[in-house]
């Protein structure tokens, strides 16, 4: 049974970005389903009318967990680092398989190889035919690995690097885990799901629970996280991450926790 139409559950939120037509599907502790929603939060801060989404429900609150869903917060949470993709693109973390097919249909992308540990998530997405819907020329570019991404090194040299392999926008081990992963990579340029809240943290443990952000506080702090992070070129960058960071960043710093999940 399909799980019905993306484009028409998104509302009033709009995106350019490819939304494959997800059936609703089971495979082991995995299952993508349609649910109703009347309203979503971007990850920028914004509300949007919706009518619902698709949600990649997973390991975690007895099988409830949502690891993915399509809906405005992800999609903008995914947007800087897909809009950077080029040449060969390491996918860590399949998903939906949303990212990686959305990196698969840019030109200036001549391969993808996407790193999922789990192989009911892989069958799950062969179940579900997403890829099967993209052009054969994006098609062409895919190779999924099963592996750990923790551990997995590329054979060749990798352009972009896409980590997502996580619940939640923080959690406590991400930047350690994006190190490692990079340390057995070496990208060029790497972009990690969430990372703006992870510089507002930084930013909060260096002056407060309120840093005052601006680029030169982005560049430093970037800086002291010793990776090649991918940024935009947004003059309001450092005034999106501080409205983000008031809906998605953890309870210490004076929010609700339960608000931390996509
Ligand atoms: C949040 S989902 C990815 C969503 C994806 N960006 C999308 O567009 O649909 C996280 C995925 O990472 C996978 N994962 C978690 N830990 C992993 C690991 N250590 N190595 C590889 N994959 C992992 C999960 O099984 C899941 O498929």
């Amino acid at each position: 049974m399909s799980a019905g139409d993306p484009h028409a559950l998104l509302g009033d939120f709009h995106t350019d970005l490819w939304l494959p037509d997800y059936p609703t599907v089971t495979c082991g502790a995995w299952s993508i389903r349609r649910i109703m929603m009347a309203a979503a939060r971007g990850y920028w801060g914004d509300v949007y009318r919706i009518a619902g989404t698709v949600i990649l429900a997973g390991p975690g609150m007895e099988g409830r967990a949502s690891w993915m869903s399509l809906t405005p917060s992800e999609i903008e949470s995914q947007e800087i680092g897909l809009r950077a993709a080029h040449g060969h693109t390491v996918v860590l973390g399949m998903g939906m398989g949303w990212l990686a097919a959305n990196v698969a249909l840019k030109s200036e992308v001549d391969r993808v190889t996407i790193v999922e540990r789990d192989p009911d998530i892989i069958a799950l997405m062969e179940a579900a035919g997403v890829f099967a819907q993209l052009p054969e020329a994006a098609r062409r570019k895919l190779e999924i690995v099963a592996a750990d991404a923790l551990h997995w090194r590329s054979e060749g040299p990798v352009d972009t690097l896409q980590a997502d392999i996580w619940e939640r926008f923080v959690e406590p081990q991400k930047l350690d885990q994006v190190r490692r992963m990079q340390d057995n990579i070496g990208a060029n340029a790497v972009y990690f799901w969430g990372q703006e809240m992870a510089i507002w943290e930084i930013a909060c443990d260096q002056t407060g629970p309120h840093p005052p952000m601006d680029w030169a506080m982005v560049h430093r702090i970037v800086s002291d996280i010793r990776l090649p992070l991918i940024l935009p070129d947004w003059p309001d960058f450092p005034a999106k991450i501080t409205s983000a960071a008031r809906w998605w960043a953890p309870d210490h710093r004076d929010k609700p926790a339960d608000r931390a999940t996509a």
